[in-house]
């Protein structure tokens, strides 16, 4: 079976004034439909074809040489995306509750030191790629990836993230990430983030 996009769990313009519908449509109808076609199109032919994308991203070393990059940008983009559009939710914000919380606390200090560390990650990210909130060895952290590599070929599990390519924001925000970053907390969807938690530990 191919890979498909999932359904927007939301209408494309639900997340406005904080990331505006055009973005979500080029964002979700063009980059995120080119990421999944082209993940179709490398992996065809190959033992991993039909196989679980997590599966693809997790055994990189496993793929021939001459389709690795390619799986790597592709299938990374394809599944990236495939979270992120999880990530936010309309009308959410604020903070995490429960276990998260207090994981957070642990880690970090408070939810606010948290939040200024991720958002550091994500405005001194150079160049395009995603800050995120990862589970490594039962620890909450706070990593980059470039481009549209996957903490799961590093052994890690994605929490939650933001997408800081150009194409995330140039529409909205132009060259101002930082507000773009900042707009993006109005939206961060804690309840999947805390499904993921839980999940990860267990
Ligand atoms: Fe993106």
């Amino acid at each position: 079976m191919p890979y498909t996009l999932a359904p927007l769990p939301y209408d494309f313009s639900a997340l406005e004034p904080f990331i505006s519908g055009d973005i979500m449509h080029v964002h979700y109808e063009k980059h995120h439909q080119a990421y999944c076609d082209n993940t179709n199109k490398a992996l065809a032919g190959t033992a991993f074809e039909g196989k679980p994308v997590e599966e693809v991203l997790k055994n990189l070393s496993q793929l021939p040489e001459d389709k690795r990059t390619v799986v790597r940008n592709q299938a990374g983009g394809y599944l990236n995306h495939t979270f992120f559009w999880t990530f936010m939710k309309p009308k959410s914000g604020g903070k995490p509750a429960g276990d998260l919380l207090k994981e957070m606390e642990g880690a970090f200090g408070t939810f606010e030191s948290f939040q200024e560390k991720f958002t550091a990650a994500a405005v001194t990210l150079f160049g395009s790629g995603w800050a995120w909130l990862v589970a490594k060895d039962g620890k909450l952290q706070i990593v980059q990836t470039a481009n549209q590599d996957s903490p799961l070929s590093q052994g890690m599990t994605p929490l939650f993230a933001i997408d800081v390519w150009e194409h995330a924001y140039y529409l909205q925000y132009k060259n101002f990430r930082a507000d773009y970053v900042k707009a993006f907390w109005n939206v961060a969807n804690w309840e999947e983030v805390e499904r993921r938690w839980m999940e990860a530990r267990n």
